[in-house]
């Protein structure tokens, strides 16, 4: 175990935002597409740094909604030729690692030979109990909010459910990670301070750690960092917890009780 890591206090699920491919290339005036095939030498790293910790749940944004609608055509299908190939060359390392690998999205939506690919890794991975990688693909945040609620509509209709009946947890069981607990830590690379449409339910209450380090320059160690600087964190949950007696809020003046 890396040693500045609490072993007593790991994360059980970190997310990461892979970005900065492109900025990778363009730095080395290469075209886009090389920073593409170090970032999947980079998950890889990742991935197997995770089942070295015994991290048991990590997700990975490898391709947005977004991406599929605003990205070249050419980068689109590079980036499925890339993922295929990352699936192809890596199973057999994944094995060797205990690793099994899900993924969450619209990914009905992806071309067939990939979605073969996709099945054919996940079932392949299947009996393995360490580090479970899940890959969102073709995801948006919100998009997953609407194919949940699409399906607790229907489950409304079909049960006659009143509709102060629906709790938070009625969501959560129709969201793509009802299976998984959520992200303790959002790790996301070259230094954006955004969320970008991932895994909006989800992290309501997760860690973010942002690095201006670019994901192909993004390895094990540098997850390291960002584990040991959440371990740092005093997590509340929105709770005050700080240290300070709560207010007696009954015998304040009204004057400053205003906000
Ligand atoms: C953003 O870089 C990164 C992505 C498109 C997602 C991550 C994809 C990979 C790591 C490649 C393959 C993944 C797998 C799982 C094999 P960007 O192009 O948006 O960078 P920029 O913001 O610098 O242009």
């Amino acid at each position: 175990m890396y040693r500045r890591l609490d072993a007593e206090r790991l994360p059980h699920h970190v997310a990461i935002i892979m970005d900065g491919n492109g900025r990778w290339a363009g730095k080395r005036s290469l075209k886009r597409f090389f920073g593409h095939q170090q970032g999947a030498e980079a998950v890889q790293y990742v991935v197997e740094t995770a089942s070295r910790i015994g991290l048991p749940w990590l997700t990975l944004y490898a391709f947005s909604l977004e991406n599929n609608l605003k990205r070249p055509k050419a980068e689109v299908n590079f980036l499925m030729r890339l993922l295929k190939s990352y699936l192809t060359n890596n199973v057999q390392r994944m094995n060797d690692n205990n690793v099994r690998i899900q993924y969450v999205g619209r990914t009905e939506e992806l071309p067939d030979e990939v979605r073969e690919r996709m099945q054919w890794a996940a079932e392949a991975t299947k009996r393995n109990t360490g580090t479970t990688l899940t890959l969102a693909l073709n995801y948006g945040g919100r998009s997953e909010l609407v194919d949940a609620f699409r399906r607790l509509a229907a489950e409304v209709q079909r049960k006659g459910l009143r509709l102060d009946q629906v709790s938070e947890v009625d969501i959560h069981r129709h969201l793509y990670t009802a299976h998984m607990p959520d992200p303790d830590l959002l790790i996301r690379t070259s230094g954006e301070m955004r969320v970008s449409n991932f895994l909006l339910w989800q992290i309501a209450y997760t860690e973010i750690y942002v690095t201006d380090r670019l994901w192909p320059d993004f390895r094990g160690i540098h997850m390291l960092e960002a584990i040991e600087d959440y371990q740092r964190r005093e997590r509340r949950y929105g709770g005050l917890n700080d240290g300070t007696e709560s207010d007696d809020v009954e015998s304040l003046p009204a004057s400053q009780l205003a906000v």
